[in-house]
């Protein structure tokens, strides 16, 4: 596994000493057993700068760290990563900025991965390689280690050849991504995109998901040089996130939340990154106009939004916390009574068991994304209502809407069609909301995170079929 991300996150234990404890998440749930079974290593950045760490283990998957100093975090990490490819891959809600020296960051950094993946990769073993920050991956390790199986993941959304022809390093980018045999995307909208790309900006041949290089039409070069592109989407552990909402001490947590918010009939939920892509001041503004409407009225209701922390010295995000802790002010100093507040606006991130309570508290999860990979919050939502209660208001911009059909779909940009479409969660017959939660439900059981590692790694393990592509 290759990751910008080591799956542990350092933690002070009780005498102080240092302890390496597993994130939580479903990529590190989903691979956990299939890396332990394999003596499987994970290679990625521990989450600090100038620091130099040793290989080390946890819970038996053998982590190697990639040094990132400060210049790398600013140009790699802050820079290309997340002020180029991050606006660029969600639809340019902000203007991505084009610097050459971030690029050339990128490109070292990539190789640094490269480098480290090809030390401790086993003769022909497969490597899975995830997410935008390490696009160059695929090709270097190509050329390093030609045994390898290589997958790649793309978790956010892979936008279309108008948007990416922007970008002045879009051949590379497409070239670095083919190096894979597999390329994983969210949405099938995903994997045409990069193969509209592919066709228009490299010298390959786009056959079906297949994008060939040139030089294997004349036979001349090896099948290993052709990649595939395939929707394959993710999901979460439907199964842990049932138990936990079976759990005693869970149900108590989220009773008591609804009681310290004074027992309002309604509860809305957003649980985000305080990230632009995730809509927040277009959720805050339907429904502040609800509240202005009298359509919804504070006492009665409440709307509970975790914004967590994130990329919090990038310029845009800094605006953007200033933007929604303005609407939020000016919100709750309109409509607040003395017991009640409209909004309670929670800048912090929780530990999955806080979280789960909180989707139990909650009736309705407003999920407005303008742009998103996937929304796996919008999974465990449904997840957790094991009971069917609840109802889930989902951007059509998420990747998640391809799965959670039942959900009641929104477009964010559309004021007036996402007040309607909060106000029709909101007085939704209880037969039918809960006849869409439970087949929402069914479909996380069978689709879960397992399932779709499974799916990647047997589709990355399946050989060419050559005569087919010539
Ligand atoms: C998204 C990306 C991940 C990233 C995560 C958190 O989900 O797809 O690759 O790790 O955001 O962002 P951060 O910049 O803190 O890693």
């Amino acid at each position: 596994m290759v990751a910008n991300r080591l799956p542990v996150d350092r933690v002070e234990g009780e005498d102080g000493e240092l302890l390496w404890r597993r994130s939580p998440g479903g990529l590190v749930t989903a691979i956990a057993p299939v890396m332990q079974e394999s003596d499987g290593a994970w290679v990625g950045w521990h989450g600090a700068t100038g620091e130099e760490l040793p290989p080390f283990e946890n819970e038996n998957i053998h982590l190697i760290p990639v040094p990132l100093d400060d210049e790398d975090f600013e140009l790699y990490y802050e820079g290309f990563s997340n002020s180029t490819l991050w606006p660029l891959y969600h639809d340019v809600i902000v203007p991505p900025e084009f610097h050459r020296t971030w690029w050339d960051n990128y490109k070292k950094v990539n190789k640094r991965f490269a480098d480290a993946t090809a030390k401790v990769a086993n003769k022909g073993a497969t490597v899975w390689v995830q997410d935008y920050q390490l696009q160059l991956v695929p090709k270097l390790l190509r050329e390093l280690r030609p045994d390898l199986r290589i997958g790649f993941f793309n978790h956010i959304p892979f936008p279309s050849p108008e948007i990416f022809s922007q970008l002045p390093w879009r051949r590379q980018i497409l070239e670095g991504l083919a190096g894979a045999d597999l390329v994983g995307f969210q949405r099938t909208a995903d994997a045409s995109n990069f193969l509209r790309s592919m066709r228009r900006y490299t010298d390959r041949t786009v056959k079906g998901s297949w994008a060939i290089p040139p030089a294997h039409l004349d036979g001349s070069a090896s099948t290993r040089n052709i990649c595939r592109a395939e929707a394959h989407p993710i999901s979460i552990d439907t199964a842990q996130v049932a138990e936990l909402a079976h759990d005693p001490e869970i149900i108590a947590r989220a009773k008591q939340i609804r009681k310290e918010l004074g027992n309002p009939k309604t509860v809305l939920l957003g649980v985000d990154r305080l990230d632009y892509t995730k809509g927040l001041r277009h959720r805050l503004k339907a429904y502040g106009e609800l509240l202005a409407d009298g359509e919804l009225v504070v006492g009665q209701t409440c709307l509970v939004q975790v914004a967590s922390p994130s990329r919090e010295n990038v310029e845009r995000y800094a605006q953007l916390r200033d933007q929604v802790e303005l609407m939020v002010g000016s919100l709750n100093g309109e409509h607040d009574t003395m017991g009640h507040t409209a909004v309670r606006y929670l800048h912090h991130s929780y530990p999955l068991r806080e979280m789960i309570a909180l989707y139990l508290a909650a009736d309705i999860m407003l999920v407005t994304a303008l742009r998103d990979g996937m929304n796996l919050v919008a999974k465990e939502f449904v997840a957790a209502h094991t009971d069917n209660s609840g109802m889930l208001v989902l951007s059509e911009f998420a990747g998640a809407a391809d799965q959670l059909t039942q959900s009641v779909l929104v477009n964010p940009h559309d004021i007036d069609g996402m007040k309607s479409g909060i106000l029709r969660a909101v007085h939704m017959d209880p037969l039918e909301s809960s006849r869409r939660m439970r087949r929402m439900r069914r479909h996380l059981k069978e689709h879960d995170v397992a399932r779709w590692s499974d799916t990647f790694l047997t589709a990355l393990s399946q050989p060419l079929p050559v005569d087919t592509l010539v």
